[in-house]
């Protein structure tokens, strides 16, 4: 099966084209045209300026599909109609009606961050020109998607269900990442930059708080550590800047292992999966796996490679794929039809998605 996966939930343009047998998947085509040079002059994404690139990306890198396949050769059309910024989720959703519209292709519509917990099933060492086997995920799996829009625990029991059983009550951790960073004069996104200066400084130096890490639930908050991160800042005199993005950084990486060992000891998942932007932080990955290897309990942890953690379509295409194992769920979503009625969603939930 030919998948055409389209991802423009923010600010990356992206188009994937795979081809898919079985359990095997070749990746045909990969594409992101990333806007970040765009919008790291204004400190955020601006979402007008988001669609309007998006506009003019989208189309050349179509062209670039072409080259590899002809349009009426896919059989399907894998799209993110939310969660995102809804002026750059119509973007894709658009083109997605219009090419199911003209060549009958079907379309599956997903939730952007089905996305981030399937790009995990890329096996670490894979051929990308080659036919290869994606990892096989057991349930049940336990995701911690951790970007600039989410941070949350999500159960998955069975192929196409979800439950979010944790969830950040402010900010999401990406979000504390970028706003830190902002505060050190640093530019966007911030999370690369401090990951980066924590490596050569004291993560120790500052007793930055670990919010709600004693709380029975498994509710999280960033926006308190913002704040007194904020407040060391203005009463400092002098301060290394490696020294307060290390801190910061230990104080996000140990709320977020010490919640995720609750959250494994309450639902015993046989997979757990990193996922989003943030997934991309060597101290989290490396004190994730620390723990988890360490529990008597075999769980599998899935990182995905760093290079798929921030938004693209190729996650897109592993979350149609995914689907896919389960006809009936595969069948229940997809249709020729959605070209009438598909609209983008910015709020949509997994449980909009679920069956
Ligand atoms: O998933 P993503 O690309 O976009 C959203 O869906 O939000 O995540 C972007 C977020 C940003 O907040 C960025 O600062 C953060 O991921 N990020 C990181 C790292 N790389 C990206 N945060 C911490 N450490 C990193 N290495
Ligand atoms: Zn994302």
């Amino acid at each position: 099966m030919n998948i055409l996966a389209i991802e423009t939930s923010c600010d990356e343009t992206s188009l994937a084209l795979v081809r898919t047998k079985k359990n095997n998947v070749e990746i045909l085509g990969h594409f992101v045209h990333s806007q970040i040079k765009i919008h790291s002059q204004y400190g955020g994404v601006v979402p007008e300026v988001a669609a309007r690139n998006h506009i003019i990306k989208i189309f050349p890198l179509l062209e670039k599909i072409k080259k590899i396949l002809p349009l009426e050769k896919i059989d399907l059309i894998a799209i993110t109609y939310g969660p995102g910024l809804i002026t750059s989720l119509m973007i894709g959703v658009w083109l997605a009606k219009t090419l199911s519209y003209i060549f009958k292709i079907p379309i599956l519509p997903l939730n952007h961050l089905e996305g981030h917990i399937a790009v995990s099933m890329l096996p670490e060492q894979y051929d990308a020109k080659k036919t290869f086997q994606p990892l096989s995920v057991e349930f049940p799996l336990l995701a911690l998607i951790v970007s600039g829009g989410h941070t949350e625990f999500i159960l998955s029991k069975k192929i196409g269900h979800y439950e979010i059983v944790g969830e950040t009550l402010d900010d999401s951790a990406g979000e504390a990442f970028d706003k830190v960073a902002k505060l050190l004069g640093l530019s966007y996104p911030g999370g690369p930059i401090i990951s980066r200066l924590a490596f050569r400084g004291d993560r120790k130096k500052y007793p930055f708080p670990r919010p709600m890490i004693q709380s029975k639930n498994l509710e999280m908050s960033f926006s308190g550590l913002k704040t007194s991160v904020r407040y060391t800042l203005e009463k400092l005199k002098q301060y290394k800047k490696e020294d307060i993005a290390a801190s910061f950084e230990e104080a996000v990486v140990e709320t977020l292992v010490t919640k995720t060992l609750q959250a494994i000891k309450k639902y015993n998942p046989k997979t757990m999966i990193l996922g989003g932007g943030v997934a991309a932080n060597n101290r989290l990955r490396e004190m994730l796996s620390l723990k988890i290897n360490a529990l008597p309990e075999t769980i599998r942890l899935f990182l995905p490679q760093k290079q798929f953690t921030t938004d693209n379509a190729l996650m897109i295409a592993m979350a149609a794929f995914m689907i896919q194992q389960n006809k009936k769920i595969a069948e229940k979503r997809t249709s020729l039809e959605h070209w009438k009625s598909l609209a983008p969603d910015p709020n949509l939930t997994l449980r909009d998605v679920s069956r």
